[in-house]
């Protein structure tokens, strides 16, 4: 029988193959999803066969990612817990879609993965597992009583008597996970709130803050219902206008958050993120949306968005919920379209413009000159009903005082 192991070439994922095949007897045909995580890829298939697998793919679903994954949250503004741009929620559906597709093509039985017990991912693979293909058995070698390795040295050790010779450290850095996005960081230090994050050490797509350039850049970004067409006037595909963004961000220190969130499993957990480009173009689209969205529609949509972000970070995308959200996002998008510019400077987004064909900013209404649309008598009767409600009640309190 065949088993789908996702793969990252790391020591985890290395070592559960020899304890695969040693535990259960499977074949192990490994799979790494490339969300962008630009590690280097060359010798992973040298490295997988080394430990015994039988195959490696290597499958890019970074376009796709974009498109199916991001846009949407972008379009939803979808931010969890006001701060997490939700790099590795988002990317775990798509890498689950491919390990099932990856497994119907191989006629496996079993897809493993290398999440703990005590994380949000190992959620989110496996709802998503259960609601693509409800018929393959999920293996967790982390909660599975079969599973001995307790450090990285047991897994060295384990690894070296089955015969792998692989230049693993012993000592853990922090607890890391990259794509197109962003990037996350939990462990070491950060496990302590009280403690200031090392970021020197620590940080990987953006300079800190105070290293940045003294001279602020502008960057102008467009949009189409929605979605990102364009960087400073050059029209690219969503992926390569995210890499743009990343480097432009990074280099100003934008989209660096520390944050106590908390976990599906019920722990409160301390992480530092880097959503350079993420970051941006969150904000680009939410300042288009300020102009071109009516203020009821914008009520509901906040509630959608946060809904989303919940539906996100709990792992349940292929769900009807989420797609119905999905769908009043959509809606609401028909109109966002214009162009944004900011100016980034030392970790700030500044606001230098905003433009729409579709915007609903009227500046004669705004103005306080008078015109014929808007008669400030108006006013008058409309703050008397408007005010009723809680005028009647003020009469009532104050009749009982008296009594
Ligand atoms: N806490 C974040 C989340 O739940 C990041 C998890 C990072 N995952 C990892 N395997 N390092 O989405
Ligand atoms: C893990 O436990 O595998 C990483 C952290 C998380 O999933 O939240």
């Amino acid at each position: 029988e065949k088993v789908i192991l996702a793969y990252s070439g790391g020591l985890d994922t290395t070592a559960i193959i020899p304890w695969l095949k040693e535990t259960y007897g499977y074949e192990v045909i490994c799979c790494c999803v490339d969300c962008g995580q630009e590690e280097e890829l060359n010798g992973l298939d040298e490295r997988a066969k080394l430990s015994g697998a039988s195959k490696l793919y290597i499958e890019d679903i970074v376009d796709e990612f974009c498109d199916d994954y991001i846009v949407p949250c972008v379009q939803a503004n979808a931010v969890y817990e006001n701060k997490y741009l939700l790099g590795t929620s988002m990317a775990r559906p798509g890498i689950a879609k491919k390990l099932v597709e990856i497994a119907r093509k191989e006629g496996a039985t079993a897809i493993c993965h290398g999440a703990t017990g005590k994380g949000n991912d190992q959620i989110r693979f496996e709802l998503s597992i259960k609601a693509l293909a409800p018929d393959l058995k999920i293996i967790a070698p982390w909660r599975d009583s079969n599973w001995k390795l307790q450090s990285r040295q047991d897994e060295i050790d384990f690894c070296t008597a089955h015969g792998i010779h692989l230049p693993f450290s012993v000592d853990s850095s922090y607890s890391r996970d990259r794509n197109l996005w962003h990037i996350s960081h939990e462990g070491l230090e950060l496990e302590d709130p009280s403690l200031e994050p090392n970021y020197e050490h620590l940080l990987v797509l953006t300079t800190p803050p105070e290293k940045a350039p003294d001279e602020g850049e502008y960057v102008t970004m467009t949009f189409e219902k929605g979605v990102p067409v364009s960087v400073n006037g050059k029209k690219m595909k969503v992926s390569d206008i995210i890499r743009e963004l990343n480097t432009l961000g990074g280099k100003h220190g934008i989209g660096i958050i520390d944050i106590v969130e908390n976990r599906v499993v019920g722990m409160k957990s301390r992480g530092v993120y880097e959503t350079p480009g993420g970051t941006i173009l969150m904000e680009a689209h939410e300042q288009l949306e300020e102009l071109v969205l009516d203020r009821a529609t914008m009520e509901v949509k906040k509630d959608m968005g946060n809904k989303l972000a919940q539906i996100v970070y709990e792992g349940k995308w292929f769900t009807p919920l989420r797609e119905a959200v999905q769908a009043f996002v959509e809606s609401t998008q028909e109109y966002v379209t214009g162009e944004v510019k900011f100016k980034l400077y030392k970790g700030n987004i500044i606001k230098a413009g905003t433009t729409s064909p579709y915007s609903l900013y009227s500046e004669s209404l705004a103005s306080f000159t008078t015109g014929d649309l808007y008669d400030h008598h108006d006013a008058d009767g409309f703050i008397t009903l408007f005010g009723l409600p809680l005028k009647v009640r003020a009469m009532k309190m104050l009749e009982l005082q008296k009594e």
